[in-house]
């Protein structure tokens, strides 16, 4: 034991004190600063005899030693446990709810068309997809719409700023009956040596849904709707085969035989008779109003010259139904646009 054996002690003390790295920065200038109490001790030994001095000096620097090594045992002890705030702090809290992955839905239209596709699947019937942005000839000429005819007006048609290798301006297409152009031709030409040679061709039994478009907007129109195109040829498919799937259709797809179809005499170019396909039901809400679900019919002999098939051998019927419509019918709904809004809050219900 010394004298300095205080200071010492008071230093340790004063070092343990301190819980920041800056507290400890001013206990260490109180001992080791320019006028800390261990600077004191160094300069007082100039007054001190020669003698005395190196024992003396001896004495101080043993003294400094051992507040150092407190000082610096000090500062790595405030370093760690500043460490392991920070660790504690950005740690994992397995408690805390996971952030969850949105999960998406089906659109009301996609589940109504997945709907039609699976229904008339099992009936048979292929599924086919083909181009919105189409030519006149598919879309008009081919369909039996002579060129300048009234008829044409029917639609009012969304034209494209691009012309065709005929000269004529491409269109979005209005219906989904070019569809059946197209999966006729190619139907044709899979089975042309067979055609050729008379022998008979396997039925065509197709069903091409897609997105359609015409000038119009309302509650239950929109400018961008769906449709379903439905062809069904063979050797002798009639009217009565349609009748048949179509009622079968109507009753898998609204769940029920509580209901009546009605085939209203009409007008379209490419069918001979045409009709339009009522539906009532007998019970529900809609109960006993006719509403509209398709246009149908035999399919006119010069469009299936266009098939690049024989009309006195190759004969069925076509139908155009819109899922839209079919999609309001199942779930109640009033609005059209309601559908393609795109407010998550009605589209959620259907998931
Ligand atoms: N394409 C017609 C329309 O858009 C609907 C239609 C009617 C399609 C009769 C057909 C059909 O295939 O035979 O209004």
């Amino acid at each position: 034991m010394n004298d300095l054996a205080p200071l010492v002690l008071d230093a340790q003390a004063d070092f343990a004190r301190a819980t920041t790295p800056a507290e400890l920065e001013d206990a260490k200038a109180r001992y080791l600063g320019k006028s800390g109490r261990v600077t004191e001790q160094l300069k007082s030994l100039a007054v001190l005899p020669a003698d005395d001095k190196k024992p003396r000096g001896a004495l101080i620097n043993a003294a400094k030693q051992q507040i150092e090594f407190a000082l610096n045992a000090r500062r790595a002890a405030l370093a760690e446990a500043e460490l392991q705030r920070q660790l504690m702090a950005g740690s994992l809290d397995v408690g805390l709810p996971g952030r969850r992955r949105g999960t998406g839905g089906l659109h009301p239209v996609s589940l109504t068309i997945e709907r039609i596709e699976a229904i008339f699947g099992s009936m048979g019937f292929d599924v086919a997809e083909g181009p919105e942005i189409e030519n006149d000839w598919h879309s008009f000429t081919a369909l039996n719409n002579p060129e300048n005819h009234p008829a044409r007006s029917m639609q009012d048609t969304f034209y494209v700023d691009v012309k065709d290798a005929a000269g004529r301006w491409l269109n979005l297409r209005p219906h989904t009956s070019p569809m059946q152009v197209r999966y006729a031709r190619a139907h044709a030409a899979k089975h042309a040596d067979a055609i050729a040679q008379s022998l008979p061709m396997p039925e065509i039994r197709v069903i091409a849904p897609g997105r359609t478009y015409r000038v119009d907007s309302d509650a239950t129109h929109s400018p961008m709707f769906h449709q379903c195109e439905g062809l069904w040829i063979g050797e002798s498919v009639s009217f009565k085969d349609l009748k048949v799937v179509f009622s079968d259709f109507c009753r898998k797809f609204f769940e029920t035989d509580e209901l009546t179809l009605r085939f209203r005499p009409s007008f379209f170019p490419f069918t001979e008779p045409s009709a339009e396909v009522d539906i009532a039901f007998a019970h529900g809400p809609l109960q006993g109003r006719w509403l509209e679900v398709a246009g149908a019919g035999q399919v006119h002999p010069n469009v299936v010259r266009n098939y690049g098939l024989d009309p006195e051998r190759h004969i069925g019927f076509a139908f155009g139904m819109g899922p839209d419509r079919l999609a309001m019918l199942r779930y109640g709904v009033s609005d059209l646009r309601l559908f393609f809004d795109g407010d998550l809050r009605f589209l959620r219900q259907f998931d």
